[in-house]
């Protein structure tokens, strides 16, 4: 059952995102997720952006609603869920758009060293102020607004990948394909971390409606943090199964 925390605080981060304060702490490691439930609305997985706080880009009904919430409002919170990120040694993490979030606890922990953040356009970038205390910071906009003009990808082959030894990521799974396959170039592939996202129902292992192929790996249970060696094949950055089980 979810526990129901009240609302404290909305900040808006971007046009596009905004952090929902409560009024408990959930004890996560970084890239665990919970399960968000919107009274009426929807059951969603969601990365902790701190102990007592989601932050969310409205991308959907569910969050849509979500975005229509203020202080006082109740929500439902289970978790923390999955594995998160295990960091060692000298730590890169690479966040696109809102997948900075799981990222941006593992920096706050003070397990980043560099840290590469994309967003579409200047106004978009999630936590970059924050980030820049607790770790070297490159900046890539889509648009060229701030920081390096182009994707994530350009921006790592600016720097020497094979210097580090864990590399974490989290976005859109084109961002992270393509963090892969500069890892797979260089043969560091197992020291990758890629944080995936599914379709989940029961968060706990048991539904199967978050399993990936043609691993079978459930993303809510053995993930949401998976090694580069293990996504390099598979659906990963060519499909995933909506509600229905289909292919989208
Ligand atoms: S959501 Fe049910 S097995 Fe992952």
């Amino acid at each position: 059952m979810p526990e129901i925390v009240t609302i404290t605080t909305v900040v808006n981060e971007t046009p596009t995102v905004k952090t929902f304060v409560f009024d408990k702490l959930f004890a996560f490691r970084p890239g665990q997720f919970c399960m968000v439930w919107i009274p009426g609305v929807d059951e969603i997985p969601m990365a902790f952006s701190a102990a007592n706080s989601i932050t969310v880009m409205k991308v959907g009904d569910a969050t849509e609603a979500l975005f229509s919430l203020k202080a006082g409002d109740k929500l439902g919170i289970r978790g923390p869920f999955g594995n998160g990120f295990s960091p060692s040694g000298k730590v890169l993490a690479i966040g696109g758009g809102i997948g900075v979030t799981p990222l941006f606890t593992l920096a706050a922990s003070g397990e980043v060293d560099t840290f590469i953040l994309e967003a579409i356009t200047r106004e978009e970038l999630v936590f970059a102020d924050d980030l820049a205390k607790v770790s070297d910071i490159n900046i890539a906009t889509d648009d060229g607004t701030f920081g390096f003009h182009g994707f994530v990808t350009g921006s790592l082959d600016q720097i020497d990948v094979v210097s580090y030894d864990t590399i974490c990521g989290c976005g859109p799974e084109t961002m992270m394909q393509g963090i892969c396959d500069r890892l797979v170039a260089n043969g560091i592939e197992n020291r990758g971390q890629c944080s995936m996202h599914r379709d989940m129902q029961c968060a706990v292992g048991v539904c199967g409606s978050c399993c990936i192929d043609d691993h079978g790996l459930r993303v809510c249970k053995d993930g949401p943090v998976f090694t580069g060696d293990l996504i390099k094949t598979g659906e990963f950055a060519h499909y995933h199964r909506g509600p229905s089980g289909r292919k989208e």
